[in-house]
């Protein structure tokens, strides 16, 4: 049934309102008796078409209190909303965009988490979950909206301040609000500022240390796209208070579902935690890069001499690849470069290397055609990473695009997770997306960009004719 904002309900439950009375009508496990409302009543929050509901009547629309609301039902956010709400929480999510609001009150999912769909529609179908583009009143917030960086690489915080604001109205003393997005140091103390002025009737812990009326804290995420919901449960948490008081109101209630380490500090200590966390990785894959393009030009085995050093107890090169994608690893290094920009040249250097890593590929593959610009090129993957649809800050994209400026005119894109190329690629002249045999059919170069499962034949198949280039080293076990 579809969800509307105000909707004449005629079953029969315990409670009897009056015509333009407002109640919150929540199932009630299990059911104790058949139940019916005796009146209309104009239902505000309708959550589910169970004949089995709670009545909770309330003087103002707004006045019913979620256990959760959730600002930003994306990757992040939706996955956490369906899991507090099968978890019996009730769960009121917010997003600025209609569709994921219809979806969401229609119990449906984007399919990018294996699970999720169910989740959705069971949390839905049981008045757990709830979406809406204003946020109402809950006793917890999470704030899990984009954190993006500029054309000037600097970090853009707009969203989480957005956010921050559109739920001031409806705060109330007693409340907990956690940061989830990645965010520059001293974001969750700017936020607190916002607050503080927005609702002077109430404190914050960053003017009240340990009484405040309000408790923040910054609690960065750190799933991985494609296991979200595993890893939200299961991966150890950190819980930056803005004073310790928060912190360990977090902690008491990610103690509700997290079954990893809960470890409490200060929000700045948290909230560069995440930002080390996706350096250090973004680091250690420039190392692989380089060593990769190194490798290329002195013709050794990069592969090869991974395993070798590998073999050393304390040494553990990660693999290279066309570049490093998501909107994670790429984007997170330059929060940290923003801060003080002459004392990091590692992490600056490392961006550098891994952005300058699909270009070489897109060279590479210009070399094999022969920089003949009509010369077949297949072009296998473009999501960010394997076996998911996610393109944002893909290097595979950027390969595609590189070859498309440069004039290649037959170019076929094989991507299994996705029905129809990107708008950027898509408005670009002779770019197809094939399927995996139309697209390697006599072609003269063949680019594995993802190591996408969908791809293992060609570990079995030799190529009839054509060059392979092959960065994620996808076919490097037939080698010899
Ligand atoms: N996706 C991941 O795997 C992952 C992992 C770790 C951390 N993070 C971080 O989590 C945060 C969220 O990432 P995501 O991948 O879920 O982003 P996303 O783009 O998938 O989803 C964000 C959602 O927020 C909504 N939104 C934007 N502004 C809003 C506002 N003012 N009010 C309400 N909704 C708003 C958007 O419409 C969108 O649906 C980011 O800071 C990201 O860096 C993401």
């Amino acid at each position: 049934m579809a969800w509307s904002p105000v909707w004449r309900f005629n079953a029969r439950i315990n409670w009897v309102g009056q015509p333009g009375d407002y109640a919150n009508l929540i199932p009630t496990t299990p059911a104790t008796a058949p139940m019916t409302l005796t009146a209309p009543i104009q239902v505000k929050d309708y959550l589910s078409n169970s004949p089995v509901l709670k009545a909770v009547p309330s003087s103002r629309p707004e006045a019913a209190l979620a256990d959760v609301s959730i600002i930003g039902l994306g990757y992040v956010g939706l996955p956490l909303a369906a899991i507090l709400a099968n978890k019996t929480m009730t769960v009121a999510g917010v997003d600025i965009r209609e569709d994921v609001i219809n979806n969401v009150n229609t119990g449906r999912a984007p399919a990018f988490e294996p699970q999720l769909e169910q989740m959705v529609k069971d949390a839905s179908e049981a008045g757990t979950l709830s979406a809406s583009l204003q946020p109402r009143p809950a006793h917890v917030f999470i704030i899990a909206v984009p954190t993006p960086i500029d054309s000037e690489k600097k970090a853009d915080v707009s969203y989480v301040f957005s956010a921050i604001r559109s739920i001031a109205p409806v705060l109330q003393a007693g409340n907990l609000i956690v940061i989830e997005s990645t965010s520059p140091v001293g974001t969750t103390d700017k936020a607190a500022e916002i607050l503080s002025e927005l609702r002077p009737d109430l404190s914050f812990p960053n003017k009240i240390p340990g009484r405040s009326d309000v408790m923040m804290a910054y609690c960065p995420e750190r799933v991985l796209p494609g296991a979200a919901i595993q890893e939200l449960i299961e991966n150890s948490r950190t819980l930056g208070g803005l004073d310790r008081r928060s912190g360990e109101a977090a902690r008491a209630f990610y103690s509700r579902f997290v079954t990893g380490t809960l470890r409490v500090t200060d929000a700045r200590a948290a909230e560069l935690s995440k930002l080390a966390e996706n350096s250090f990785r973004d680091v250690n894959i420039a190392f692989a890069n380089e060593l990769s393009m190194l490798c290329e030009r002195i013709g050794v085995d990069v592969w090869e001499v991974i395993d070798i050093a590998n073999l050393h107890p304390r040494v553990n090169i990660l693999a290279p690849g066309a570049g490093v994608g998501g909107h994670c690893i790429p984007v997170d290094p330059w929060f940290i470069h923003e801060m003080a920009p002459e004392i990091k040249p590692l992490i600056r250097t490392a961006r550098e290397v891994n952005d300058r890593k699909p270009l070489r590929v897109a060279e590479q593959i210009e070399e094999a055609a022969g920089n003949n610009k009509s010369a077949k090129i297949a072009l296998l993957g473009l999501s960010y990473k394997p076996n998911v649809d996610d393109l944002r800050e893909s290097p595979a994209v950027e390969i595609v695009r590189e070859l498309a400026h440069a004039g290649y005119s037959n170019l076929h894109v094989v991507e299994p997770h996705v029905e129809q190329l990107p708008r950027e690629l898509h408005q670009l002249d002779h770019v197809h997306l094939a399927d995996l045999d139309t697209a390697i059919r006599q072609a003269d170069v063949v680019a594995i960009l993802v190591p996408h499962d969908a791809f293992s034949q060609l570990r079995r198949i030799r190529l009839s004719s054509g060059t392979l280039i092959d960065p994620v080293g996808y076919t490097r076990d037939k080698r010899g």
